[in-house]
Formats: structure tokens, C-alpha cells, sequence
């Protein structure tokens, strides 16, 4: 959670847009590692991980499971501590519950491309080619369980991201209306997409 909250502001840390370390990690880390770890690989340094790419072969079932086993915990956690000690965060949530919905096809995307990923890696451990090895251990693995595809979600403002994903053979499938920060509206969120067959 602590990689995931150092790299999670369009790839850059995210401490200074939202307070909130474990309610950040519970939104967008958490799930993975804990209730599908066999589809999550990490880079480690002396036993620290630096990097992970975390996901789902199913997107649908991973959406389901993540509100029965994540909802409540957020919600737990926004209430009894976030609402009260990091109180400006609260800002930022009712801005992420107000943002339109997506515009992109989502039965159409998870049709062609039903698993998706995220991928961080600590600022001092990039452009070393851990990304690209974490990508193609996923890949591999997608490919074993015969997934048609994957997709993923980024932002026109991750510089780092975009050069790497088109690097790694996925194309812009989709631009959002909006970005999902509030004081950055004006960079769009990017949906990325590669066929494994
Ligand atoms: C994007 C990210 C995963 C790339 O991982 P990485 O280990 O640094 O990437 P690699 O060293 O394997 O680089 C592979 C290729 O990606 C591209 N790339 C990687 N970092 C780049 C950068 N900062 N600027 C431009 N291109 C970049 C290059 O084409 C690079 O090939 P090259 O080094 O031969 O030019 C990493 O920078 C990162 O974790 N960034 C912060 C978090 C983030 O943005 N995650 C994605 C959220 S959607």
C-alpha cells in the first residue's frame, strides 16, 4: 500500500492531494493482493517490495468481490477515522462519487479484454527494466490461464505511464471526458488495452 500511495497522483506521490495513506491503499491496492495474490507479482529489494503489478483475469467477478470485501472496510474507514483526521480528503472522495460515468463501452472492453492490471514501482527503482519484467511475468500468466486480453486505466498526465504501456504493445482504446482529480480535471483518463491472441 505504501508503493501504491507513493506512485498514485498520475504516477507521482500522492501525499500531497490526499492524506489518508491506508484509506488510498484500501481504494486502490488492498483488494489484490489479498483476495486474488495469485495473479500479483513484486519487485523486491533485501526482502522491501519496490514494485508490483497487481490484477484479475476477470474484471467482472473482481468488480463484484471487491464491493462485497472492500465496501464495507471503506466505508469502516471514511467514516471513523478519515472524516475526522484527514478531514480535507473528504474533498477529494465526494469528487471522486460525483464524477460522470464512464463514457467508455464496458461490456464491449471486457469482452475483448477482461483482465486488468496496475502497475507501480518506487521512483528510485524506475527506468531500471523491472516494469518491463513485471508486465511480461503478467502477461505470461494471463496467457497460461488463456485470456483473451487486458486492459487498463491511466491518465493523459502520467508521462512515465503512457511511453511505457504503448512500449509494451497496448493501444489508447478509449479518453474519458474527465480526469478523476479534482485539482487536475483537465487531464483525462486514458483507457489502454493489448489481445493476447
Ligand atoms: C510506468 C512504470 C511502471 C514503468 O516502469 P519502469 O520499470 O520504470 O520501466 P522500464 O525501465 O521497464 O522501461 C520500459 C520502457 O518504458 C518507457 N518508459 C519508462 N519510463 C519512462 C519515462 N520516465 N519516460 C519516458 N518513457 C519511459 C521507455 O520506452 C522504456 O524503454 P527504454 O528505457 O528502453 O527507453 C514506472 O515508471 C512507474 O511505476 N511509474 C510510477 C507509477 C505509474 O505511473 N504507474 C502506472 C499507473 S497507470
Amino acid at each position: 500500500m505504501n508503493v501504491c500511495y507513493k506512485c498514485g497522483y498520475m504516477g507521482e506521490d500522492v501525499s500531497d492531494h490526499f492524506r489518508d495513506e491506508k484509506l488510498f491503499g484500501y481504494l486502490f491496492c488492498l483488494y489484490y493482493p489479498r483476495y486474488e495474490p495469485e495473479h500479483c507479482f513484486v519487485a523486491e529489494d533485501n526482502g522491501k517490495i519496490v514494485g508490483y503489478i497487481l490484477g484479475t483475469p476477470d474484471t467482472r467477478r473482481q468488480e463484484r468481490l471487491f464491493m462485497a470485501k472492500m465496501g464495507w472496510r471503506i466505508l469502516l474507514r471514511t467514516f471513523l477515522i478519515t472524516s475526522w483526521r484527514y478531514f480535507p480528503d473528504l474533498k477529494v472522495i465526494l469528487h471522486f462519487l460525483r464524477l460522470p460515468r464512464s463514457t467508455a463501452p464496458h461490456d464491449e472492453i471486457l469482452e475483448k479484454y477482461p483482465a486488468h492490471l496496475h502497475i507501480d514501482i518506487l521512483e528510485s527503482y524506475q527506468r531500471r527494466g523491472i516494469g518491463t519484467k513485471l508486465m511480461q511475468c503478467f502477461e505470461d500468466h494471463m496467457r497460461r490461464l488463456k485470456v483473451k486480453g487486458i486492459h487498463l486505466g491511466t491518465s493523459e498526465g502520467n508521462y512515465k505511464a503512457i511511453p511505457f504501456y504503448k512500449k509494451m504493445g497496448f493501444q489508447i482504446i478509449h479518453t474519458e471526458r474527465y480526469g478523476m482529480w479534482p485539482d487536475a480535471p483537465e487531464k483525462r483518463g486514458l483507457i489502454f488495452a493489448k489481445s493476447l491472441i
